[in-house]
């Protein structure tokens, strides 16, 4: 039946990730104390208000389509955010509310790129990022990273893999999967190429409130405000207010590019969901201790799982400044464990022997490497620190 597929459908891979999770989901029914390193999500629950603002919502009777980019209350709410937290005012047709960061990520993506246009990633990447270019026509282009580069691109990488084909960048600043945080200075540093080039830049800012080691938040507008014109950003509910089941996200940008994308939303779901968006726009003007407190107990659990990690022979962990995950080179062990010979083995070793679960790097496109988050409570993260250390 192959033959009844679209190109496009054929060219998008099987996540590698799925096999991986299905078999974990099967161990935890049978009654395995499998732990879980491999969501991507937070583990709180999302906040008590912010339900309670959605139930009024649909008491209130706020169930009907909306206006296709979103309702005035939720873009008023956004732009506040933005003028407040980054001095940067945007009006309400340059703001598109979407399913999801995600939603908004590939209305953007079908809006500026043709087919043959070249898409930057810097690589280890957020796995969707390639196949959702490829969707909408675009030439993925990976941009190979480090451990010792900090897995962060410099303006030299980023110069010498600019074509004349070459029409976007996405940075993702915290990363997933790495957790590397790019600077202020860095930021300023590309910004120059991406001038010169000319080029359009989406910030995937989506793990923006989770920044540890004391440093603060920074995007490539923050330092150079006058690529407003070429620069979207994306953010989301999911991480932010522990909201991924809601599926509310957002783009920020240029008047026309915002516009395109709205048309192609108005054209594909309508819109996004009218309870989500009232509780989007509750929440970013809820109290922000909410969030700090989120952080803090990421920031502990990232300092717990790291020291341990570190402490592993032939594991070699990047200490992440952002997100909620971390990137092992783990590829000296490849050899001492019978049979594995990648990530994808490599993982499968510690589900089947260890009953731990995480994500292999060859889904981000670095094979050495595996993906352990860490939204899982401290108890689950001793305990997996242990079985590793078992290797
Ligand atoms: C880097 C990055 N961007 C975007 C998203 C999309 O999140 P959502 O669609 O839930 O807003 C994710 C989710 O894992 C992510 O890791």
């Amino acid at each position: 039946m192959e033959e009844l597929l679209s190109e496009k459908a054929r060219i998008i891979k099987p996540s590698i990730t799925l096999t991986i999770s299905a078999k974990a989901k099967k161990m935890r029914s049978e009654g395995i104390d499998v732990l879980n390193f491999s969501a991507g999500e937070p583990d709180f629950d999302t906040p008590d208000s912010i339900k309670q603002a959605a139930v009024a919502a649909i008491e209130e009777g706020f169930t009907k389509y909306t206006a296709a980019g979103g309702i005035p209350e939720v873009k008023a709410a956004i732009i506040e955010k933005y003028h407040a937290e980054q001095s940067r005012s945007y009006g309400p047709e340059q703001v598109l509310v979407s399913n999801g960061g995600k939603h908004a990520l590939h209305n953007i993506f079908q809006a500026v790129l043709d087919p043959g246009d070249e898409v930057l990633i810097p690589s280890p990447y957020w796995l969707s990022y390639p196949d959702m270019v490829k969707l909408s026509g675009g030439v993925p282009i990976i941009l190979n990273t480090s451990l010792e580069d900090n897995y962060k691109i410099s303006p030299d990488v980023l110069a010498g893999a600019i074509t004349a084909k070459t029409k976007l960048l996405i940075l993702n600043s915290p990363s997933n999967p790495t957790g590397a945080v790019y600077t202020a200075g860095e930021l300023t540093a590309l910004s120059k190429v991406i001038e010169a080039a000319g080029i359009v830049v989406v910030s995937d800012d989506v793990y923006e409130k989770f920044v540890y080691d004391g440093k603060s938040f920074v995007n490539l507008l923050m330092v150079a405000p006058h690529l407003a014109e070429s620069v979207i950003i994306i953010n989301s509910a999911s991480k932010t207010y522990s909201m991924p089941g809601w599926r509310i996200g957002y783009a920020l940008g240029p008047e026309p590019v915002i516009r395109a994308a709205t048309r192609i939303q108005g054209q594909a779901t309508s819109c996004a969901g009218s309870i989500s968006q009232k509780a989007l726009a509750y929440a970013l003007q809820s109290d922000a201790g909410l969030i700090e407190a989120f952080r803090q107990s990421f920031e502990k659990r990232r300092d717990l799982i790291f020291e341990g990690l570190t402490a592993i022979d032939g594991i070699k962990t990047f200490k992440p400044t952002g997100a909620f995950y971390l990137f092992s080179d783990v590829g000296e062990l490849y050899e001492k464990l019978d049979g594995v010979s990648d990530s994808v083995g490599f993982c499968d070793y510690l589900l089947e022997e260890l009953r731990i679960a995480c994500i292999p790097g060859q889904a981000f496109g670095e094979d050495r490497c595996v993906r352990f988050s860490f939204v899982t409570d401290e108890a689950a993260i001793h305990e997996g620190l242990s079985r590793l250390s078992q290797i």
